[in-house]
């Protein structure tokens, strides 16, 4: 890599992707945020001068459509979850230098700051585009106002994202069979003028920055595709009132949420330099001259962080990043986590439930690789405390610490071994690649099996059985003992902030385990201290099977309201229309050619929204037949369905495909019209 190793001499800012402001946060979103924190803290640990910033993501369809569900203006509710969110990210040892919102000043004049100097600098233009509109509402469908099909892989997706599918950012107008959200109607497309930023003409610039960019090997590889392909301009406007006006001009649109979102990033950074002055963390420095830029995100947000973002950056002359880190995905018991099926740990449950946050912390941190998926089980979580927190760091700290203090009241005077001083030394190197391979996980393992050593080490010796027969050996290997804690306690610190401000105050050291850097775990231990207590507590096995219990109940109670709901919805009468006063004759209905049909091919007619064109077998010849079901039923499912054909209907065009006939069907969902018993295909129908 061409950049220089961690410590550098340059102000680095750490930030994790802007959670939006639009509900609750569950263990799932707090990867990320223990990941940057801890990545943050350990970069500080080597003497880094660190800024650790993010915020609120405040704008975009994402809170508008859950405040319009919520029944309350979007920035009532985005402000009420952003306080929650500053509230909650501390309870679990997330602390940011700076936390602040999208919506607040620094971040709108910032805003509109870049924008206009990406306009001065022509890289943005004017172009007329199609989008989604809902013509019964009459408003446009930004985003997550629309769904269907992703042009670039068929999955279901919203409007501006393939979430289910490939992952792909998916530009106005790109959706396949849109549906409007609000209505549930098929969208129409309606052209507008909208501004771009001209991505394109930072391909070269893009393809070089990608080969420099450090962190998980994820974020380099996945946009190499994109990058090396056709880059797209990036409309970055939108049709709503909720937003950051689009600077100095007298439309109606605002900026697409992910142009105002990252610049928080260094907003945030600058409100904390307006706190704490420009001597103790200089914004302009890192952002405009020349800092390191560490971004830790969700892998879902790559393309945004690689791709749009440098080129924002690089289009008003501020510092690229220089590392992506991209976490994978959090299951739980091997299933997505679900919002609205509430299965999911939530994060105040969590800590309603009396664990100390450093316990979920070390699971996040170290269960995986960062770029890893990570499976979440309270078994697992058991295990991985009772055998490592409690077993292997609790236990070492605890029984050296205790017996050091009763022998000896503390350190004893003696000097530290080689074998052990080197064995730190190794710890500490290991934690110094860790940061330089951007692993969280191995920031986290090189404290803990240091810790694992310190047990070898006491069982190998038992100063047990050393202090009466030979007091001065009993002496030398716990003043070992007690250095292994005190280094743990500064290793350890980034995964498990307060029980090593614990375990650090109980070897006797002063201030907080925070404020002193790697070197202070090769400095002799206080010759003094007080009786240690444990740090960890073992979970018990009926802890998990209740945990698991409610977690079922739950999952169970919230999957019944919600069969219960789609029963009521699907019960609702529709609004039936009254019958025809007008009598037709016996003659008049015999006119009809109704024949049993079965349907042998089916499949969506390209260009037509709602028609598809059907092959069906109606005993005397096979028929081609157009129908409005394309977006009704499952296509693929049709072939061996049987049918209702009107077999002596006119002939019809449409699509430029001959439609010989018309297949029955009821109401609005295009119920299809079948036999009840065994009549074969050709048999009339009267
Ligand atoms: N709110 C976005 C999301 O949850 C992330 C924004 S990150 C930033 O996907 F880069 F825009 F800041
Ligand atoms: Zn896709």
């Amino acid at each position: 890599m061409s950049h220089e190793e961690f410590p550098t001499e340059r102000p680095a800012v750490v930030t994790c992707g802007l959670p939006y402001a639009n509900g609750d946060l569950h263990i799932g979103h707090l990867r990320t945020y223990v990941g940057g924190d801890v990545y943050a803290r350990a970069l500080r640990k080597l003497g880094q001068e660190t800024a650790f910033v993010s915020g609120s993501d405040m704008h975009g369809t994402p809170v508008a459509v859950n405040a319009e569900e919520a029944g309350v203006s979007p920035e009532e509710f985005a402000l009420e979850w952003h306080e929650t969110y500053e509230g909650t990210f501390p309870k679990f040892g997330v602390e940011f230098d700076n936390y602040g919102h999208t919506h607040d000043e620094t971040n709108v004049e910032l805003t509109t700051d870049i924008v206009r100097t990406l306009a001065e600098n022509g890289h943005i233009y004017e172009k007329e585009i199609m989008v989604a509109y809902d013509p019964a509402e009459e408003q446009s469908l930004p985003d997550r106002y629309v769904e269907g099909t992703c042009p670039y892989c068929g999955e279901p997706a919203r409007g501006d994202e393939c979430d289910e599918g490939c992952g792909r950012h998916l530009e106005p107008g790109e959706i396949e069979d849109p549906r409007s959200t609000i209505t549930g109607n098929p969208a129409e497309y309606r052209e507008q003028t909208h501004k771009f930023f001209r991505v394109s003409a930072f391909q070269d610039y893009l393809a070089k920055f990608i080969d420099r960019l450090e962190g998980t090997p994820n974020a380099r590889n996945q946009p190499r595709e994109w990058i090396e392909g056709e880059l797209r301009d990036w409309c970055i406007t939108r049709d709503m009132d909720w937003g950051v006006d689009y600077p100095d001009e007298e439309s109606d649109l605002v900026l697409y949420v992910w142009v105002d979102a990252p610049i928080e990033y260094v907003s945030s950074t600058k409100q904390y330099t307006d706190r704490v002055g420009a001597d103790t963390f200089d914004w302009q420095e890192a952002w405009q001259d020349d800092g390191d830029i560490v971004h830790v995100i969700g892998r879902d947000i790559i393309q945004h962080h690689t791709v749009f973002w440098p080129a924002m950056l690089h289009g008003v002359d501020y510092t690229e990043p220089r590392a992506v880190m991209a976490s994978g995905f959090i299951t739980l018991n091997g299933k997505g986590f679900s919002t609205s099926r509430n299965r999911a740990v939530w994060a105040d449950e969590y800590l309603d439930e009396g664990f100390h946050p450093d316990l979920l912390r070390y699971y996040l941190a170290t269960n995986g690789g960062f770029q890893q998926d990570v499976d979440f089980s309270w078994e697992r979580f058991r295990e991985r405390v009772n055998n490592e927190l409690v077993g292997t760091v609790g236990n070492f700290a605890y029984r050296s610490l205790l017996f050091a203090h009763r022998e000896f009241g503390g350190t004893p005077d003696a000097d530290l071994s080689p074998e052990v001083r080197e064995r730190i030394e190794d710890a500490i190197d290991e934690f110094t690649a860790a940061v330089n391979d951007y692993s969280v996980r191995d920031v986290g393992e090189a404290a803990v099996s240091l810790a694992a050593f310190g047990n070898e080490y006491i069982q190998r010796h038992e100063p047990w059985h050393l202090v009466d027969e030979d007091p001065e050996r009993a002496a030398q290997v716990l003043r070992d003992c007690v250095q292994i804690a005190k280094a743990v306690a500064v290793l350890f610190a980034p995964v498990a902030p307060g029980t090593c401000d614990r375990l650090w105050s109980q070897v006797g050291g002063e201030g907080s385990v925070h404020d002193v850097e790697l070197d202070a775990a090769l400095e002799p231990p206080a010759a003094e201290f007080d009786e240690p207590d444990e740090l960890y507590e073992k979970i018990a096995e009926e802890r998990v099977e209740e945990l698991n219990e409610k977690l079922a109940e739950r999952v169970a109670e919230s999957e019944a309201a919600e069969a219960a709901e789609e029963a009521a919805e699907s019960a609702e009468a529709p609004d039936l229309d009254p019958v025809s006063e007008e009598r037709i004759g016996f003659e008049e209905f015999e006119e009809l050619d109704m024949r049993v049909g079965e349907i042998l091919e089916a499949e969506g007619i390209e260009g037509a929204d709602k028609l598809a064109r059907l092959v069906v077998d109606i005993g005397v010849e096979e028929r081609q037949i157009v129908a409005g079901i394309k977006q009704l039923h499952d296509l693929d499912e049709l072939p061996g369905t049987r049918v209702v054909v009107l077999a002596n209907l006119e002939k019809a065009e449409l699509f430029g495909v001959e439609s010989n006939g018309m297949v029955l069907a009821a109401g609005e969902e295009a119920d299809l019209l079948t036999t009840h018993g065994d009549a074969v295909p050709g048999e009339r129908v009267r």
